[in-house]
């Protein structure tokens, strides 16, 4: 059994780059495939899944702030990579410094930049609010953004290599409006005198339902996990495998015989299912979730069969087999989506990388 842990994520590199190979064929298209590793590549390890995707032939990497950005360029010298979440204190000299393309929101954001990394001419991805409302320039704000963006332009201080935004998703009809508007926002900026080489605006859902949003580049997350964006297809049906599978030992049994504990609980990253119908796995077979506790959580066994021993490691989710229940699962039971499923895996929970399909242990 080698070093007893409580529990463990087995994160599979080799089938996170069947994903993004699967991806730039079922999603990109001809459209280039960023890949986001924001929040340690959704709580699967940021260095080491960035440096797959890299492998893998991702075009470009994406990653929510400058201080993750940094930290991602050791990884490849030369991808693209940006981030574009931002604050009063962000340090643009050392996004400059480490050549990170940064997404623009405002003019706020121009005027940093220019005063902490002055004649760089770092690229910059202008984006607008298309109608998320949750980062990106508003309408009313975009003609004054891109007149700015021109100037610096101008003047050495950057270069508008992309125009971007992001889609809400929640229906077709809503991001065929924010698409249309994107293309409005566009030829703003081509009568202010910005002449960007990329446009994109597709994450994972727009990219696999609306292939006219995938326009010079997708930037491709939670899929590339193999976990769903989608309440009603799962990520195997479109073609993606799980990255990351979660076990955990049992540590004790109930006196009368009829419970297992297991060493993951809430304080762990595990989100307590908000029904009945949870369960996890063994040996292909199923054990009901009694509870979930803050280090802990208990089982038991449906009549007939036995109890895991102590000792094993039992599957929470995540086997490719499909013996086990998965992340969407778990989101469901919860009331969530699976990312937060896969992203809430708290750091202290040791990740093994392996090149192979993870196999049940
Ligand atoms: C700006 C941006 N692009 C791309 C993504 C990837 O989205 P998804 O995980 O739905 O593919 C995200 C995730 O929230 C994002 O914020």
């Amino acid at each position: 059994m080698g070093v007893v842990k409580r529990c463990h994520a087995v994160i599979s590199l080799s089938a996170f780059r069947a994903n993004l190979h699967q991806a730039r064929e079922t999603l990109a298209g001809d459209a280039k495939l960023m890949v986001a590793i924001k929040s340690e590549a959704y709580g699967h390890g940021g260095v080491e899944l960035a440096r797959a995707a890299v492998e893998a032939g991702a075009d470009a990497l994406a990653v929510l702030d400058i201080a993750q950005g940094k930290i991602l360029r050791g990884v490849d010298s030369s991808i693209p990579l940006l981030c574009w979440l931002h604050s009063p204190t962000s340090d643009f000299a050392g996004a400059a410094e480490a050549r990170l393309d940064v997404g623009i929101s405002g003019v706020w954001q121009l005027e940093l930049l220019r005063e902490q990394a002055p004649g760089l001419a770092t690229r910059v991805h202008l984006k607008i609010d298309t109608g998320l409302h949750r980062n990106g320039a508003l309408p009313e704000l975009w003609p004054e953004l891109v007149r700015r963006a021109a100037e610096l332009e101008k003047e050495g201080h950057i270069n508008v290599v992309a125009i971007w935004s992001h889609l809400a998703d929640t229906s077709l009809e809503e991001d065929r409006s924010s698409l249309q508007r994107f293309h409005d926002a566009v030829a703003i900026a081509r009568e202010g005198g910005l002449t960007p080489e990329m446009l994109h605006i597709a994450a994972s859902a727009a990219a696999a339902e609306l292939p006219e949003t995938r326009l010079d580049l997708v930037r491709i997350g939670i899929i590339a996990y193999g976990v769903s964006p989608f309440d009603d297809r799962s990520a195997q049906e479109l073609g993606f495998q799980p990255v990351m599978a979660v076990h955990a030992r049992v540590l004790s049994h109930s006196s009368d015989g009829t419970q297992a504990t297991l060493g993951m609980g809430f304080g762990d990253g595990l989100l307590p299912p908000l029904t009945s119908d949870g369960w996890v796995s063994h040996g292909g077979v199923r054990f009901g979730i009694d509870s979930v506790e803050a280090d802990h959580m208990v089982i038991s066994a449906h009549a007939g069969s036995a109890l895991p021993a102590l000792g094993d490691s039992v599957t929470l989710w995540g086997d490719p087999a499909g013996t086990s229940p998965r992340a969407e699962d778990w989101a469901s039971w919860a009331g969530t989506i699976g990312d937060e499923v896969v992203a809430s895996v708290a750091q202290h929970v040791p990740r093994r990388f392996i090149e192979q399909i993870p196999t049940a242990e």
